[in-house]
């Protein structure tokens, strides 16, 4: 018979063993935009990631959010609830996206994933 502390301890080890599954955080890596390129407003473009070493259980969550100096728009994603493991997702910046040189995509999924910063015209 287990005693209570055992049964405890071993109910303990599985909730950690559930939770820290590192191998399940996956950072894909941005392969589109890349530094320094130009986009227009109402332009459609392909974000693009790195899907080589996909896992198997993936987040449901997936976004695109615009940032600009480092601040995201989070109250308008670009794109969301596409498939992560597609490693693209078209997107169309926003008419009225004000120029600037200092703009990046955010991906969301496991964790989030800055690209280079480019620019809009
Ligand atoms: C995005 O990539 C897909 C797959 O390669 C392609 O069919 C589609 O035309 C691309 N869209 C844009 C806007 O480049």
């Amino acid at each position: 018979m287990f005693s209570k502390t055992t049964l405890f301890a071993a109910l303990l080890a599985t909730a950690v063993s559930v939770v820290a599954r590192p191998q399940d955080v996956w950072d894909p890596t941005i392969t589109s935009p890349t530094a320094g390129v130009r986009w227009l407003p109402g332009d459609t473009h392909n974000i693009t990631w790195d899907t080589s070493n996909a896992p198997a259980d993936i987040s449901e969550g997936s976004q695109v959010v615009l940032a600009k100096g480092g601040v995201l728009d989070s109250a308008n994603p670009l794109a969301q609830g596409f498939d992560l493991r597609a490693g693209f997702v078209p997107v169309t910046i926003p008419v009225d996206t004000i120029a600037g040189d200092d703009y990046a995509i955010v991906l969301f999924g496991d964790s989030g994933n800055l690209s280079p910063t480019f620019t809009i015209l």
